[in-house]
């Protein structure tokens, strides 16, 4: 298949474009050119800000895809999305669309399936999925687009660029104690980006996905203190934790880029596996393991880290 990718030199994306490759589709990438080195040959790079409506709709104007799938966010609202599809207009085999998790309501006992209201409990990035996630739903009802929502959560491994396993690896390295907000109880569920890829590279053309929404994570749920004890054991160095209380109104300790929260989360992926039969190539432990043998190649163990904040909580 020809497949357009929106974004393809950072992360999620990138590790598409290399199992589109691998599966021996043929690749074009759009995005602002900031990273062209990035991408593995063979690839065909656009150059447009996608929020530039004008240029978009030149840069696309002789494109014609088998798939679309649309994954940089920049943020991206509904509008930036319909933008896309209409630059598109009539030339867009199947169109997939990155949500997430986030999309629905966490105020809602989990786990959450396909079908649970969705919300603005994580307030603009929600709205802006939700809207997107909207205008492709509406195309495909009123104009029969085939059409695919994935909603991935916590997305983890080489090249991620949220400091989330990477915070953990770096003070376990050093023998630093790990500062924990409140009691750590609060259950995830993480998914390694290599499954998401392989998750999205299998919809895309696949009937039974037409018009469905999937949730695309791993399929354990972990506490947060149970997500760096399960760290420590795959780095095996020795673990610390010293617990922080969060007082009313105040802000969590840093715990990872965006591990902090005051709710569960955890998500059902058995729609995902009825429709394709995919189940993660990954155990949490295994990915983790992969993931820290990558920051270890990339020297990432060497990099400066400020840690004043927590030596003054500490002391
Ligand atoms: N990471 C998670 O845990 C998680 C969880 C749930 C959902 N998601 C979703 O997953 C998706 C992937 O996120 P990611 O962080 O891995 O990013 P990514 O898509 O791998 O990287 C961003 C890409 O988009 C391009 N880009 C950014 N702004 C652009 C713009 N204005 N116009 C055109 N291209 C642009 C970047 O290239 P240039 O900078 O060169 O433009 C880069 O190629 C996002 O939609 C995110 O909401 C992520």
């Amino acid at each position: 298949m020809d497949v357009l990718v929106l974004g393809g030199t950072e992360f999620v994306s990138l590790h598409l474009v290399r199992a589109l490759l691998r599966d021996g589709h043929r690749v074009t990438v759009l995005n602002r050119g900031r990273r062209p080195g990035r991408l593995p040959a063979g690839v065909r790079a656009l150059v447009c800000d996608r929020l530039d409506h004008a240029a978009l709709r030149t840069t696309l104007a002789g494109e014609r895809v088998d798939a679309l799938v649309d994954i940089a966010y920049a943020p991206t609202t509904g509008a930036d999305v319909e933008a896309t599809l209409g630059a598109l207009e009539g030339r867009v085999g199947h169109a997939l669309f990155v949500s997430t998790g986030r999309v629905h309501d966490h105020a809602l006992p989990i786990p959450y399936h396909e079908d649970t209201p969705r919300s603005l409990y994580w307030g603009e990035y929600a709205k802006n999925k939700i809207a997107g996630e909207d205008v492709l739903l509406r195309r495909h009802r009123e104009r029969g687009l085939p059409v695919t929502i994935v909603r991935p959560t916590h997305v983890y491994g080489p090249l991620n660029t949220r400091n989330n396993e990477t915070f953990f690896f770096d003070r376990l390295v050093r023998g630093r104690p790990i500062l924990v907000p409140g009691a750590g109880g609060w259950l995830r569920q993480f998914g390694h980006v290599e499954d998401l890829a392989d998750a999205m590279a299998r919809l895309l053309g696949a009937p039974a996905a037409f018009g469905q929404a999937y949730n695309v994570t791993g399929e354990e749920a972990i506490t947060q203190v149970g997500f760096v004890e399960l760290i420590a054991d795959v780095v095996k160095r020795p673990l610390t934790l010293v617990h922080v209380a969060t007082p009313p109104g105040g802000t969590p300790v840093a715990f990872g880029q965006n591990l902090a929260y005051d709710c569960h989360a955890v998500y059902t992926t058995t729609k995902l596996r009825a429709a394709l039969g995919l189940r993660p190539r990954y155990t949490l432990a295994a990915g983790l393991a992969q993931t820290f043998e990558w920051y270890l190649r990339e020297g990432l163990d060497r990099r400066v880290l400020d840690v004043a904040a927590e030596d003054a909580l500490l002391r």
